[in-house]
């Protein structure tokens, strides 16, 4: 192994992001959110629409600015995107220009490899995501799940030690979604990457997820952090199982106390003042 593909954890201090003004005020996102997702751990985030899921997936990303506090994995502080930081978004984000595999070759790319080896291992994460047989097909040739196959393909081909997923399965059927969730526990246990995962469904959070944090309205804090753990254990059973249902329901009524929250028109829309 090399270093490259060492487990990187994440540590978040203190985090606070602010969207700049475009007329008038600005969206305070995030206030003061700190997290820490040991290595090779998976962290689900859950929290009602607009309290900064994505903000902070992005920050942790490098594609937004840090603020104020720091993000900090294993290779440093982050400023920026980086190799070790892989992301997949809800709509896919394939090149509709580039085959199957000319995208996931754009993965490996970004780490310098090149020619037959390339090739190689462009193959193999085709068909770690059960693609083998669609490599020369266009996204828009593909279904939903498929191109989301293609693109989960892409962003493990470049190899991150670090899986951002902001709700990646969102736009999937429920059969579809189901697959999906059971292949990337398959991926993620075969791989032991770090991987903080935003869903809205709270059933998919405890089926996937170590830990869960549910975040408050906006701006958005972590309100609670739980322990879940069902992903340990491969019973496909798992989701009939009292246990699973009762976390489920706990959950649910955290992000529904949350919600209720955002609805609150007192407290709706924090600002700050223009800069
Ligand atoms: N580019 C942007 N400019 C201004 N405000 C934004 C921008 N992106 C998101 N926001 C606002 O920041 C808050 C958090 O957004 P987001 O992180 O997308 O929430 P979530 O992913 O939890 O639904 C929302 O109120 C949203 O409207
Ligand atoms: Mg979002």
């Amino acid at each position: 192994m090399t270093p490259d593909s060492d487990s990187l954890g994440i540590v978040v201090a203190h985090l606070s992001h602010a969207y700049a003004p475009t007329a008038g005020t600005g969206v305070r996102a995030l206030d003061d959110v700190s997290l820490v997702v040991p290595p090779g751990s998976f962290h689900a985030l859950l929290g009602p629409s607009g309290c900064g899921k994505s903000t902070l997936l992005y920050c942790i990303g490098g594609f937004l600015p840090v603020q104020s506090g720091s993000i900090r994995t294993a290779r440093g502080v982050v400023t920026g995107p980086g190799p070790e930081r892989g992301v997949v978004f809800q709509n896919f984000a394939l090149f509709p220009w580039k085959t199957v595999r000319e995208n996931v070759l754009y993965g490996i790319g970004k780490r310098g490899v090149r020619g037959a080896e390339a090739r190689d291992r462009a193959q193999h994460f085709i068909d770690l995501v059960h693609l083998t047989g669609f490599e020369e097909n266009f996204p828009g040739q593909l279904s939903g799940g498929m191109q989301q196959r293609a693109a989960l393909a892409r962003t493990l081909a470049a190899e991150p030690d670090i899986l951002l997923m902001d709700e990646p399965f969102g736009a999937l059927d429920a059969q579809t979604r189901r697959i999906m969730q059971e292949e990337l526990l398959g991926i993620w246990r075969q791989t032991q990457k770090t991987v903080v995962f935003v869903t809205h469904d709270v059933a998919e959070a405890v089926y996937l997820a170590d830990t869960i944090s549910v975040m408050s309205a906006r701006p958005g804090r972590i309100s609670r952090s739980l322990a879940a753990g069902f992903n340990r254990d491969s019973d496909p059973a798992v989701f009939k199982r009292p246990a699973f249902t009762e976390l489920v329901e706990q959950i649910w009524e955290m992000v529904r106390a949350e919600v209720d929250q955002a609805r609150r028109p007192a407290l709706a829309a924090p600002v700050v003042a223009p800069a």
